[in-house]
């Protein structure tokens, strides 16, 4: 691509991405009006002072995690290769792996922005019953933990398979005074059930683990009968492999969710019955 069109084609993209972002404020609902607001709010990286305090200690434990040689062993029943192919039963087998904790959260966490980003939607969405799948070192977790703390109700239970993991973000928890997440270790074909059940009705979901097509659309129906009247489902890695773009896909298209936003990397499930008008947004941010 010539210079030019570069610069003609980076404020048209910057110019769509705001009108869409305002069209999605009109929406009407009230997720929808979160869901910009918690963008703008990310790309600009605006925090209060107390926001900014919690996003520094994650931040910190971030450079801390990324950079430890402790060898780790743990097991994997996640979808490991983008074309692996495996089949369900394969996955719950899981596998014994061995890798430096700095490369596995280098390669597991969620990035910086993205944290932040569900970070601002839990401050603006104030939920009270929030799951998250796949914990690895906490990270992601510490900064919706910190977002429910500072909202001053709320909790997560944040599901993980391998125990060896668990106990690293445990103490990672621990250190940084977060009391409102706890872990629940194994299999999610085996915990799912309960913590929903648990759980309802269940406002937040962040499902960032075992992503593969078909794992990802049975979560999504076990998920769905334990939701609130409103509720926001976050996809991660919905362009990872060719399944998970067909389990977006299948998602963004069932006529049960109200509004969908494509953000690139991670899918917003909006669930809210009062919505009539079945939409979908596409807002790549990155
Ligand atoms: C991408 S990492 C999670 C990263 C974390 N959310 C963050 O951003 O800090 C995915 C995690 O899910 C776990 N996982 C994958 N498939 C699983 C399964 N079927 N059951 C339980 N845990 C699983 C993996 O062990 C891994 O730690």
């Amino acid at each position: 691509m010539s210079i030019i069109s570069k610069a003609v084609r980076k404020p048209h993209r910057m110019f769509e991405r705001s009108l869409n972002l305002y069209r999605l404020s009109r929406n009407g609902d009230r997720i929808s009006r979160s869901i910009q607001q918690s963008v703008r709010a990310a790309l600009k990286c605006s925090l209060t002072p107390e926001e900014e305090y919690w996003i520094d200690r994650v931040e910190n434990l971030r450079t801390e995690m990324n950079s430890s040689t402790m060898q780790i062993t743990r097991m994997d029943y996640g979808a490991r290769n983008h074309d692996s192919n495996l089949k369900l039963d394969e996955m719950r087998a899981g596998v014994e792996v061995t890798d430096t904790l700095g490369h596995i959260s280098q390669v597991a966490s969620k990035p910086s922005f993205w944290c932040l980003l569900l970070f601002k939607l839990i401050r603006t969405i104030q939920p009270d019953s929030c799951i998250e799948m796949g914990t690895a070192v906490g990270l992601s977790a510490a900064c919706q933990a910190a977002a429910l703390t500072l909202n001053g109700h709320g909790s997560l239970v944040s599901l993980e398979g391998a125990a060896s993991l668990a106990d690293i973000a445990r103490n990672n928890f621990q250190q940084l005074g977060l009391d409102s997440v706890t872990i629940t270790v194994g299999n999610f074909q085996d915990t799912l059930a309960d913590v929903l059940a648990a759980r309802r009705p269940v406002d937040f979901v962040f499902i960032d683990g075992h992503h593969d097509e078909h794992a990802t659309l049975a979560y999504f129906e076990q998920i769905l009968p334990f939701l609130g009247e409103t509720a926001l489902l976050v996809f991660d890695d919905i362009t990872w492999s060719e399944g998970m773009r067909r389990a977006w896909n299948t998602i963004a298209g069932d006529k049960r969710v109200g509004v969908t936003v494509d953000l690139g990397l991670v899918g917003l499930c909006i669930i809210d019955n009062s919505i009539i008008r079945h939409r979908n947004f596409n807002i790549p941010l990155h």
